[in-house]
């Protein structure tokens, strides 16, 4: 990574999000060929699997004892009830999930989640103890409207509302333009940063300096092995979240890779 002075703060982090893809054996060979790689010492990478729900657990098996880390797509905004077909946070955690993606651009846009529903999902997840990897970015018409900035700041703001800065310690942010995401369009390094540095700046107000500086920005959008080390050596931006390629290790494995230095 570049000598930028927060690159080293911030441990890179690669994620990848498995949507719905997969069957079970697909998975935990996945599972098993990213581990295979992380397990060298010295990653220096923070890697973190999101398989779809029901396979949870036998990923966090495959990924046991091993420098990986597992979270699941989504959770419900309830603790518990009458709420058919949903996954609590608690049940995430109690499988072996450390982490959940809140506010992916699928379920803003294809399952019409909304801001409010959105930070009763942050409360939920922090309750049950996990890691939050909340997701914002604005659609091709807001960024042409000019409306990026209000759209990334409200969404942010709004899942984090009322929220106390020491819980927000293990929050992490996906910035994926929706323009970008499954398109093969990506953000240019250039936009992508002045992107980050601007969540960046919101976060401050939000938690205070300490705080933002030792938040991690991951970009998401049509990474691939060949844009991921131009988008990493950007100076706000300190990993990726990856669709389409997360599924493939040929793709994946380097797109680990360019979050080393
Ligand atoms: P993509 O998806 O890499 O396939 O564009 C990214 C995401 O939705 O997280």
């Amino acid at each position: 990574m570049p000598d930028h002075p927060h690159h080293a703060v911030r441990t890179p982090f690669v994620a990848g999000n498995w949507k719905l893809n997969l069957d079970r054996q697909g998975a935990v060979q996945l599972a098993a060929a990213v581990r295979e790689h992380c397990e060298g010492a010295g990653l220096g990478v923070d890697v973190d699997l999101f398989p779809p729900a029901f396979y949870l657990d036998e990923v966090v098996r495959t990924c046991a004892g091993s420098p990986l880390l597992v979270g699941g797509q989504n959770c419900c905004e309830e603790a518990s009830g009458a709420f058919t077909g949903e996954t609590s946070a608690a049940m995430l955690a109690d499988v072996g999930a450390s982490e959940v993606l809140i506010g992916h651009s699928e379920r803003r846009h294809v399952y019409g989640e909304r801001d409010e529903t959105l930070h009763a999902k942050v409360l939920q997840a922090l309750d049950a103890g996990l890691a939050v990897m909340l997701c914002i970015g604005e659609t091709i018409a807001e960024r042409e409207a000019v409306q990026t900035e209000e759209v990334c700041g409200r969404q942010l703001s709004s899942a984090l509302a009322g929220i106390a800065p020491e819980r927000l310690t293990r929050l992490s942010i996906a910035y994926e333009p929706v323009w970008a995401i499954g398109t093969g369009l990506t953000a240019s390094p250039d936009q992508a940063q002045a992107v980050h540095a601007y969540v960046r700046g919101l976060y401050a107000g939000l938690v205070g300096e300490d705080g933002a500086a030792a938040v991690r920005i991951l970009y998401g959008g049509s990474v691939k092995p060949d844009n991921a080390r131009d988008l990493l050596s950007q100076p706000d931006i300190d990993g990726a979240l990856v669709g389409g390629a997360s599924l493939k290790p040929e793709l994946f494995l380097p797109i680990i890779d360019a979050g080393k230095s």
